[in-house]
């Protein structure tokens, strides 16, 4: 008698096919030949390209290639329905909303096989994860439709929003992009990526059979081109982009001071972090989900294992025995695991990646499995011996390829973990809670999943830290990516020049008048500039006040590396940080004279001393807000909970407005420090000297030396070192200046920073709705979104 496990032995899967019955006939239906989808018509095809079934290379249809006009109509249509979409109410837009998830769910079959077609990822997944999430967002998004006049009652939808997805989540990357724009009140004009067009066009069906008015959803399909075209189009409000992190700099470049506002979605090379006290198989089976989950084409993919040295060996054994059992064939067979790369471009590449690898004296190894000859296909791939540089290590492969390194400690751990210029995603294996909580706030990522990988949601965010872009998509924190504060449509046209009074002359006993020579503000000293330049500050009356020092480069760089040694200040507790806002807020109310009598000498204004009391105010405010800007614990469909951080963005760069020297230092640096930023301070250009009369002041608030310095000097030119500077995370510029917002938006994207930018228009800095408020909080942080499942 054999024993079971030699029966098992001898069992093999038989061939379990989906049907692709329904959804060639839905190709046929359209002569395999389809046009684009403006203002709910089908334009006829005019120039057109093969998109193909990856896992044969057979074509399944031709598509067109939008040209400049067609982008001109789509855009023409959105913006005419936008009125129209707002004027329907939350609750309208709820219903249809509602009936395209049903329509969703009722048709996911037929999606799930056209997906499969068109992209080579496996049936398993496009029915059991593409087509639910997709479901699910607009669920959810419907939902948020009719709760906007309650939950945003303090916005308006951006407008006509430009979209633009890549190829390896088609259908779940276009919920994920039209159903926030939607709800908010916005139209869009979508466009999916070249190789994987199909489910967007079968979308545009459900629209018009779901009521979605005329204009309120375009779709137009084509290469980099198209994409191109809707960035650049001055009729359009906002772009969301999901790709890759080269295209994201480009976006960015493109849109530098166009006013659209802009989310991108791009690269990771996310850590897989398994410790000693892991649950070591499933791990295993978390980590198949992470790097073999869509053939490893998933931005978040875990594609570096991070193994701690103990038990690295038995981990990488279990791993290879499972890679072992992974099935790879037909993307259509219900019992295989992986199926088709999109394209054979992406085999050529990684194939490239994988073999400068093994050129380079790395393990690469294979599981012993046969691949079928034609179509493009890639072996589940494991490399060990990379060092920490090689490019395996560093790259985005976007491919079943996975790299393997140890760790001593969890410090090395988070090392590790932190050694890439992307942010995405990570995975902490622990049995231990307290552990796992440890690592989790030191991991510069946007999510982390704990004891679990790649699980997503609607009502929880997503989006990256550094290099993988800013913005979130889903829950409470995307909807705002698509929302504009009604403040900003009340901000002045201009710059707010104060009411003159008839200025008084420079006081000679002022204590701020000892040192007519100010120096910069660095690492909670004074310094000199580096250069040994100053510059002469005179007054509203033409008087010469002081000399101040002109920053330089080399300045800039030891404040930033000041704040950086100030790490402290993010560690410490939100009340530490809100009490020494007070202690600042008190200091100040005591020489609240001096400052009024500066701010009157500087600018002329008769509001000098109204303008003080405001900036009390204002740190008082923020101070309150330090201990209170909670995150929040949203509820996905699992055991579990998903907990949203609000964390520090890190250093931030901030050059300062010139109108309100003091009020307008204070609004924007207060509430970066309140959140745990440190900041780099460039001080009004033209009224420098109430930022430099604060030096005393600081110095006697218990404000860690690092945690705010400051540099004098020309705003144009340390804007510019701050928007080039590698370690800085992000840069806000509010001076007025057009062409400098713009500049720094430019210049953010070599390393894409994070920019909050005020262009020509002014702000009322003594206006709450203008200057303080949700909008402000959100600059000064971000979202980390972590997964916790609950059970054994
Ligand atoms: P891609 O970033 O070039 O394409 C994404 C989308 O952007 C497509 O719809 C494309 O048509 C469009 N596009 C291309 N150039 C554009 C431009 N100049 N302006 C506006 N839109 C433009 O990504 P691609 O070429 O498909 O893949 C290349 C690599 O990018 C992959 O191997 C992978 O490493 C990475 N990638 C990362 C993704 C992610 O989710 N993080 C998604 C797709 C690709």
């Amino acid at each position: 008698m054999p024993t079971i496990k030699e029966i098992l032995n001898t069992m093999d899967y038989g061939p379990a096919p989906e049907s692709t019955k329904e959804a060639l006939a839905w190709l046929d239906q359209h002569g395999r030949r389809f046009g684009l989808f403006i203002d709910n018509a089908w334009s006829e095809a005019a120039e057109t390209f093969a998109t193909n079934n990856p896992a044969d290379g057979s074509e399944l249809a031709q598509v067109t290639q939008a040209t400049q006009d067609d982008v001109e109509r789509a855009v023409a249509a959105a913006r005419r329905a936008q009125p129209g979409w707002v004027a329907l109410g939350g609750h309208g837009r709820a219903k249809i909303m509602y009936a395209l998830s049903r329509l969703l769910q009722k048709h996911a079959r037929l999606f799930a096989v056209l997906e499969t077609l068109d992209n080579g990822k496996t049936i398993r997944e496009t029915r059991d994860a593409d087509l639910p999430l997709a479901a699910r967002h607009f669920y959810h998004h419907a939902g948020w439709a009719q709760l906007q006049s309650e939950e945003f009652a303090d916005y308006r939808a951006v407008g006509v929003v430009g979209q633009i997805v890549p190829w390896n989540f088609p259908l779940l990357m276009l919920a994920w992009k039209i159903a926030p724009a939607l709800a908010a009140g916005n139209t869009v004009v979508f466009k999916p990526a070249e190789y994987t067009p199909l489910t967007a066009l079968l979308f545009a069906e459900l629209c018009q059979r779901a009521g979605v008015p005329a204009g309120v959803v375009n779709i137009v399909t084509g290469d980099g081109r198209v994409g191109e075209a809707i960035v650049n189009h001055p009729g359009i409000d906002k772009i969301a982009f999901t790709g890759s992190t080269e295209v994201g700099r480009l976006i960015r470049k493109a849109t530098a001071g166009s006013g659209k506002k802009l989310s991108l979605e791009l690269g990771g090379k996310s850590p897989f972090i398994v410790f000693d006290d892991a649950d070591l198989d499933a791990a295993v089976e978390g980590l198949v989900d992470s790097i073999w989950f869509n053939q490893g084409q998933v931005c978040c993919a875990g594609s570096r294992l991070l193994v701690q040295e103990s038990i690295y060996e038995r981990f990488i054994g279990k791993v290879k025995a499972r890679m072992q059992n992974l099935r790879v064939g037909s993307p259509l067979d219900k019992s295989n695991d992986i199926g088709a790369l999109v394209d054979p471009v992406q085999q050529q590449r990684i194939h490239g990646l994988v073999e400068s690898a093994r050129a380079e004296g790395c393990e690469v190894w294979q599981p012993s499995v046969e691949l079928a000859t034609t179509g493009s296909w890639y072996l589940p791939t494991l490399i060990t011996g990379a060092s920490t540089s090689a490019a395996v290590a560093q790259a985005e492969i976007f491919g079943p390829v996975l790299v393997a390194m140890s760790f001593r400690t969890p410090l090395e751990a988070v090392q590790l973990a932190n050694n890439t210029v992307y942010g995405l995603a990570a995975c902490v294996w622990s049995e231990s809670i307290s552990l796992a909580l440890d690592v989790v706030p030191q991991i510069k990522a946007g999510v982390v999943w704990i004891n679990t990988a790649n699980q997503f949601d609607a009502a929880c965010g997503f989006g990256g830290y550094k290099e993988s872009g800013y913005g979130r998509e889903g829950g409470k924190e995307g909807m705002y990516e698509y929302l504009t504060p009604l403040a900003e449509d009340a901000r002045p046209s201009a710059p707010l020049v104060a009411e003159k009074a008839k200025a008084k002359p420079v006081q000679e006993d002022s204590p701020f008048a000892v040192d007519r020579t100010a120096k910069l503000y660095i690492g909670g000293k004074q310094a000199r500039p580096d250069g040994a330049y100053s510059r002469a500050i005179n007054g509203a009356n033409g008087d010469f006040l002081a000399d101040i020092g002109e920053g330089s480069r080399k300045d800039i760089r030891n404040a930033v590396e000041a704040a950086h040694k100030a790490a402290g200040w993010t560690k410490a507790t939100a009340h530490n940080r809100a009490q020494v806002l007070y202690y600042i807020a008190e200091n100040l109310a005591i020489r609240a004279d001096e400052f009024a009598q500066r701010i009157a000498q500087q600018t002329g204004s008769k509001d000098a001393a109204r303008e003080v009391a405001a900036s009390i105010e204002r740190l008082f405010y923020w101070a309150a807000w330090a201990d209170k800007y909670d995150g929040a614990a949203h509820q996905p469909p699992m055991h579990g909970i998903t907990v949203a951080l609000n964390e520090a963005v890190g250093v931030i760069g901030i050059v300062c407005p010139n109108e309100n020297p003091l009020l307008g230092f204070i609004s924007l640096v207060a509430p970066a420090l309140a959140l745990g930023n440190r900041v780099v301070a460039v001080p009004s250009e033209q009224h420098p000297l109430s930022a430099i009369d604060l030096y005393q002041v600081l110095d006697t608030s218990d404000l860690p030396g690092g945690a705010l310095n400051i540099v004098t000097g020309s705003a144009d030119e340390l804007a510019r070192t701050l928007a080039t500077h590698g370690d800085i995370d992000a840069v806000w510029r509010h001076d007025g200046s057009a062409e400098g917002c713009a500049e720094v938006e430019r210049l953010s994207s070599e390393s894409l920073k994070r920019t909050w930018t005020g262009g020509a228009k002014g702000r009322d800095w003594f206006d709450p709705k203008q200057a303080c408020g949700r909008t402000v909080l959100q600059h000064a942080s971000q979202v980390k979104n972590v997964w916790i499942p609950y059970g054994v």
